[in-house]
């Protein structure tokens, strides 16, 4: 949602600022920007459509050369994704620029004050108001830093602004309400940031901006205040993640990337936090064992990708640990009155941090008494901030906007987070979870071994690109793994598709299946769940009678499906709540080669951004 980059040093500007928000593009990608401070004046560019239209209009057009500088990349929200929408907004002197993430929401106000008193706003945003109430409070005050706080004072929302003004050479300033900044700290240089991957090139020493702060950038430092003018207390950190983890490293897209990433990403999220004797360290939790034994409720919180990982992490923790398990989606949770109390203990899972709806849910239920642990893949953002307690997911970066990677590291934080509550209860601590914690430790090897074996799942994805509907079923965890499935196709092949509980289908959807319609079905493993197994095969035939297309997702040496798939797709034995972690897999390779085969872009999907930062 909206990439936003500042620099202030001795580089070029431009050049930084341009780096930094390929980088950020996929944050958003209906328009983009950039204002630099040059020759004692303020040169801006900006174009409607992808970061490539700037790049054009800025070589039909060059800038003058400066070395302070902001710049945008844009999600609309107020207003189309037009040239006059764009950011940066300036003031009608041209001497500010403003660059925004968020939402204003008392911008009409403002607005229709500001054309009282003369001025001209040309854009359809929330944004332009604030480029001309900095002008006019600079035109008091003197002071940038000064008067972006009185600004922040009168705004109403969630944001994130970045401003230079011509009178402030090498100055930028920054201010943070809810909507993510980080500030990279150089030798004689100092940046700023929607997220560290538009300055780990540069520097991976870091600070995070907490709530309703300003800071003012300068090469020689930077300042931290609150909107109050008081001096902040801040929080410096180093960026482990290195720049080349934000490179294609020549695969075709970051989600493909992404995807041959996740052997790695699940062993780190695992390592060092289950021992050789089989028991789990997980002291970063920061809640004692104490709170977690009077837990009587877990509520699991989360958007889209998330939102499964917690409907899979519902089977586990009930199944593990016999505590009753709600899962619900954030966008929806505090508006329904939930039951929470002291002993409910509130999962935020988000890949970001930075997900409003999930903020939202986590503040609903920590103002309720609950104990908030976040599952969360990236460092100091703010959801694990406002949180109790934290465990992250080691991903590293992902950038494709479709989630694939962070949704394998939420599963196996999640069955890390219910074993580890068995352990500390006391719950079933014996030869089943034993056996779990075995398999586990193992399942990166198997995830490598499923990636290993997509060149059929390609070649199929290839001749469905023609087909206007793909069903996904499943039953017990399998059914989340249909719903992630027919997400991930949605949202980059955009077909209609949808994921159903295999048993649900006799209920209604039967109705959509027609000849030839291709139906993705994750079967459970015959070994230890022979029932639901025997329940899904059935189902296989059902809608193999009514002219489906079956595509068979079964683990290897399960003949009892054989007869009834069209196309089989094999994966390795696991245990049945862990079998997600390796049926995802396929379904990720499959939406990602139907939508390159419909010459869709894979990592930028239409009207999507990867942070969502309104509600
Ligand atoms: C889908 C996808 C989204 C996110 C959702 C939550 O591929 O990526 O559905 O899962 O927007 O985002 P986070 O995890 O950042 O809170």
């Amino acid at each position: 949602m909206c990439g936003i980059v500042g620099y202030v040093g001795s580089q070029s500007a431009l050049d930084v600022v341009m780096a930094g928000l390929k980088r950020l593009e996929y944050r958003g990608y209906d328009s983009a920007g950039v204002a630099l401070l040059a020759d004692g004046g303020l040169a801006a560019a900006k174009k409607a459509g992808k970061l490539v239209n700037l790049e054009k209009e800025l070589v039909e057009r060059p800038l003058p050369a400066g070395s302070t500088g902001i710049g945008h990349t844009r999600w609309a929200t107020h207003g189309g994704p037009t040239d006059d929408n764009a950011h940066p907004h300036l003031d009608n002197a041209g001497r500010v620029a403003v660059v925004h993430n968020g939402i204003i929401e008392n911008f009409a106000l403002l607005r229709a004050e500001l054309a009282e008193r003369g001025h001209e706003l040309n854009s359809e945003t929330d944004t332009e108001v604030v480029a001309h109430l900095l002008a006019e409070e600079y035109s008091v005050a003197g002071d940038l830093a000064e008067a972006m706080r009185l600004v922040c004072r009168r705004l109403e929302g969630a944001f994130t602004l970045v401003a230079v003004h011509a009178d402030a050479p090498d100055v930028v300033i920054g201010a943070r309400r809810n909507s993510p900044l980080v500030v990279g700290v150089g030798e004689g240089e100092a940046f700023l940031a929607s997220d560290v991957a538009a300055f780990i090139a540069h520097t991976r020493s870091a600070i995070e901006l907490g709530q309703d702060q300003v800071v003012e950038l300068r090469r020689d430092g930077v300042t931290v205040t609150g909107f109050d003018g008081l001096p902040a207390e801040v929080h410096s950190y180093h960026v482990d993640w290195d720049a080349s983890a934000a490179e294609k490293d020549g695969y075709a897209s970051f989600m493909l990337k992404e995807i041959a990433e996740q052997p790695k990403a699940v062993a780190d999220t695992l390592l060092g936090r289950i021992d050789p004797s089989g028991s789990l360290t997980l002291d970063e939790l920061r809640i004692t064992p104490a709170d977690l034994r009077q837990i009587d409720k877990v509520v699991i919180v989360a958007c889209g990708t998330a939102f499964h990982a917690g409907l899979i992490a519902k089977y586990a923790i009930e199944h593990w640990t016999r505590i009753p398990c709600e899962v619900e989606l954030a966008s929806e949770f505090r508006y329904r009155d939930p039951i929470l109390g002291g002993r409910s203990l509130v999962i935020a899972i988000s890949q970001s941090g930075e997900t409003m709806d999930t903020l939202m849910a986590l503040r609903h239920a920590r103002e309720q008494g609950s104990k908030v642990l976040a599952i969360c893949n990236t460092n100091g953002s703010t959801i694990p901030r406002e949180s109790d307690a934290v465990l992250y997911t080691h991903a590293g970066p992902e950038v494709a906007v479709a989630s694939t990677k962070a949704f394998l590291t939420q599963l196996v934080a999640c069955y890390l987070v219910a074993l580890y509550l068995c352990q500390v209860r006391g719950t079933k601590w014996g030869d089943e979870i034993q056996a779990v914690i075995k398999d586990l430790s193992k399942i990166s090897e198997e995830v490598e071994r499923v990636l290993e074996t997509m060149e059929p799942v390609r070649a199929l994805a290839r001749t469905l690109a023609g087909k206007d509907t793909v069903l996904f079923l499943g039953r017990h965890v399998g059914y989340p793994v249909a719903l992630e499935g027919a997400l991930k196709l949605k949202e980059l092949a955009y077909m209609h598709a949808e994921g159903f509980a295999a048993g649900e289908l006799k209920h209604g959807p039967i109705a959509l299946v027609e000849e030839d319609m291709p139906v993705v079905v994750v079967v459970p493993s015959p070994r230890n769940r022979s029932l639901l197994h025997d329940k899904i095969v059935s189902n296989i035939q059902e809608i193999r009678a009514r002219g489906a297309r079956t595509i068979v997702i079964a683990e290897e040496g399960d003949e009892a499906v054989v007869p009834y798939a069209d196309h089989l797709i094999r994966i390795p034995a696991t245990p049945t709540l862990l079998q997600p972690v390796v049926a995802t897999v396929p379904l990720q390779v499959f939406a990602c080669e139907l939508a390159a085969a419909r010459g869709n872009e894979v990592d930028q999907p239409r009207n999507l951004a990867k942070s969502v930062t309104v509600e």
